[in-house]
């Protein structure tokens, strides 16, 4: 055993208590410190390795070795919680800054959806003709030949055909061009007495202020007895004023052609500067298409229309261009939320 053993202990103690300080300040996260950690406490780490060598010190050296050695460790072990300590610090700064929340920004709102004025306008007119004891009914929106004119008394050839222009689709189908199909539909299926309303999206090669490619119609047909034109006149006239709100509107029957009523008539209502706004057709259901549908013109009668709601609710809220409805500029359909 040779006699400087002890002193170059001792100086090796020392460097190993300043690297290990140094390597532990070193350590970013836990894992790492725990690594280093092993290097100088573990079963084979510089420290350990040197108690280990007190056995080969002699008696009067081994005490004072031994004492300079566990304050060393003393040392490493308070190194390494207070290392511990600030890892678990700065992680914890770190999640809480991440989560940090700014209480003194305004709040992030969800616009609140509205409903589009049309579908308020749709939703309106199915109440108003709900109470006036009318049921409502569906139908395609892509339409075959026979639903769309020839049940409706318009033959193949028929020049009222050209009335509407008409967008075709393959197989010999067209986009509905108006609302009325739904009433053969329901008469197909249905025996008078019948009420009803049909709202839906008709479809037409047209384009101006007036009219859009793409626009609604409520057909309504009510089929009994002895359902006249003065029924249809009260019904429409009732309905006018409960959706305006209004008793003295200006509104006029033209009359009108159309295949599949008889008489027939167009309904204005007074817009703008002495003009008039036409809103629907209407007429006494066609024997022709009471026959098509297997109904006996001799039992029953009655009328229909087909009502423009998006001209109902240009009217309603004083809009010049129907285009706007459909344009979804925020700033326009907000006025009516
Ligand atoms: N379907 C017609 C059109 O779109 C409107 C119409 C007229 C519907 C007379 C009817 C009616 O039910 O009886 O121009």
């Amino acid at each position: 055993m040779p006699p400087f053993f002890f002193e170059d202990s001792m100086s090796d103690l020392a460097m190993i208590v300043s690297s290990a300080r140094s390597e532990f300040e070193g350590c970013a996260d836990a894992a790492a410190l725990e690594n280093a950690k092993a290097r100088y406490l573990g079963k084979t780490g510089a420290l350990t390795e040197l108690l280990k060598g007190l056995g080969r010190l002699s008696a009067a050296e081994r005490p004072a070795a031994g004492a300079a050695i566990n304050v060393a460790k003393k040392e490493l072990e308070a190194a390494l919680n207070a290392r511990r300590a600030a890892i678990a610090e700065a992680n914890l700064t770190q999640q809480l800054a991440a989560d940090a929340l700014d209480v003194s920004l305004p709040g992030r709102g969800r616009g609140m959806g509205t409903l589009h004025p049309l579908s308020r306008t749709l939703e309106r007119v199915e109440t108003l003709f709900h109470s006036l004891g009318f049921a409502v009914a569906d139908g395609p929106e892509i339409e075959d030949d026979f639903h769309n004119f020839t049940a409706l008394n318009t033959p193949e050839n028929h020049p009222a055909r050209s009335m509407q222009d008409t967008f075709y689709v393959e197989g010999g189908m067209v986009l509905r061009t108006h609302t009325s199909p739904i009433q053969v539909r329901y008469m197909e299926t249905h025996a008078p007495p019948i009420k009803i309303i049909a709202p839906g999206r008709v479809y037409r090669v047209d384009s101006d202020a007036t009219h859009s490619p793409m626009f609604h119609q409520v057909e309504g047909l009510w089929i009994d007895r002895d359902v006249s034109f003065a029924d249809l006149k009260a019904t429409i006239g009732e309905f006018l004023r409960r959706f305006f709100e209004r008793d003295d509107l200006q509104v006029r029957f033209r009359p009108s052609f159309f295949p599949f009523t008889e008489p027939s008539a167009e309904i204005d209502m007074a817009f703008g500067d002495g003009g008039w706004l036409e809103i629907a057709g209407s007429g006494q259901v066609h024997p022709n298409v009471l026959r098509a549908v297997g109904i006996d013109p001799e039992q029953y009668q009655g009328f229909a229309f087909g009502v423009g709601p998006d001209r109902l609710a240009m009217l309603r809220y004083g809009v010049n261009d129907l285009r706007l409805f459909y344009e979804n500029d925020l700033r326009f359909l907000r006025q009516f939320a």
